[in-house]
């Protein structure tokens, strides 16, 4: 077979990478330049700041990133591209780049979703098999996603209002956790009970969608009554009454979606809150009803954003021929 090596760049929000993959299945390498101490005092990502840090930050990625893998510009068969959705400065950073490697090295150009990125994430684990359903929770996205086909998303359920992973940062601000807060929150919770009565909003109705700014508020009104009370309230515990309200809410959409496509091979856990503990642990457990179903839960390392998922998806699309061109735009409300 012949060798297949695509330089992928991702810079949607806080992270400038760039990887190169092998066959769509092999990491050759994944440099990731994290900016989140920059945007830690302002409590969340500063848009212009983030562009800044990924001009600054790109070419050297590009160079680490071949060096790494040990990979010519000569030997690579394409190059991929996050375009959509994110930070529309940001996109247009690694959109310019990849143009510009691209159109200099005469390479095709293959435009990637973000979030088709963060599924392909889970092909490191092992190759998606078709029918599968995707949770996909992320800081800006939750979404339940049905793949009939390489290529082919359908999102049957989507929060109405926060991302999963927006309702943690924003209640570990309440805690005095900086941002992100996701993965302090979930250490917090598993030294915690579940003892406050946070609500589960459209656990019990018919749809596959998600609603967590209730949720979100009423920990944030739990708290400050406290304050002006001058009660103390146990933060574990906290953490782990809105964590489990969160995990019973994702596992038991994602359950009732196996029932409804009875036909899916693979239940695939990615996003940045895939990397939740309580998360992989409750679905790991609900999936062992379903004998015909798998889990593939994305590398807990590839759960954020990073290029290695955005080249694995890039892959399908070289497969497929289907490639962009000089026109290539950043689409920061980019849907399936
Ligand atoms: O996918 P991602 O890196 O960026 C977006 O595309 O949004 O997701 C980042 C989100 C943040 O909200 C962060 O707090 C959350 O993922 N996160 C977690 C955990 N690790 C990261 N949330 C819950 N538990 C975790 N262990
Ligand atoms: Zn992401």
């Amino acid at each position: 077979m012949e060798r297949n090596l695509i330089l992928a760049f991702e810079s949607s929000c806080d992270e400038t990478s760039v990887a190169v993959i092998e066959n769509g299945e092999t990491i050759l390498s994944n440099i990731v330049a994290t900016q989140i101490k920059s945007h830690q005092r302002f409590g969340g990502v500063v848009p212009e700041v983030a562009s800044r840090h990924h001009i600054e930050q790109i070419t050297e990625c590009i160079s680490m990133a071949l060096a790494e893998a040990q990979v010519t510009y000569d030997e690579l068969s394409a190059v991929a591209v996050t375009y959509g959705p994110g930070l529309v400065g940001a996109l247009l950073i690694g959109v310019t780049a990849a143009k510009t490697v691209a159109f200099a090295h005469n390479l095709p150009l293959i435009p990637v979703n973000h979030m088709a990125g963060h599924i392909y994430a889970a092909r490191y684990v092992k190759p998606i098999e078709f029918p599968a359903l995707a949770l996909l929770v992320s800081g800006g996205h939750t979404e339940l996603v049905y793949l009939a086909e390489p290529g082919k998303f359908e999102i049957i359920g989507e929060t109405r209002d926060d991302a999963a992973g927006e309702a943690y940062d924003k209640i570990g601000r309440v805690l005095g956790i900086n941002y992100p807060a996701g993965k302090e929150v979930d250490r917090l919770a598993h030294l915690g009970e579940d003892t406050f009565d946070f609500p589960r909003a459209m656990d019990h109705d018919d749809s596959f969608d998600f609603s967590f700014s209730g949720l979100k508020s009423a920990f944030i009104n739990t708290v400050h009554h406290a304050d002006q009370i001058h009660e103390t309230l146990d933060r574990n515990n906290l953490a782990a009454s809105f964590q489990q309200a969160v995990v019973d809410v994702l596992a038991d959409k994602t359950v009732r979606a196996l029932q409804a496509f009875p036909d899916v091979h693979q239940l695939i856990l990615a996003g940045g809150v895939a990397a939740n503990q309580g998360l992989r642990d409750r679905l790991t457990t609900e999936l062992a009803a379903f004998k015909n179903v798998e889990l593939v839960k994305a590398p807990i390392k590839l759960c954020g954003d990073n290029a290695a998922m955005i080249g694995a998806a890039a892959y399908v699309s070289y497969q497929q021929q289907q490639f962009g061109d000089a026109t290539l735009n950043a689409e920061p409300g980019l849907s399936f």
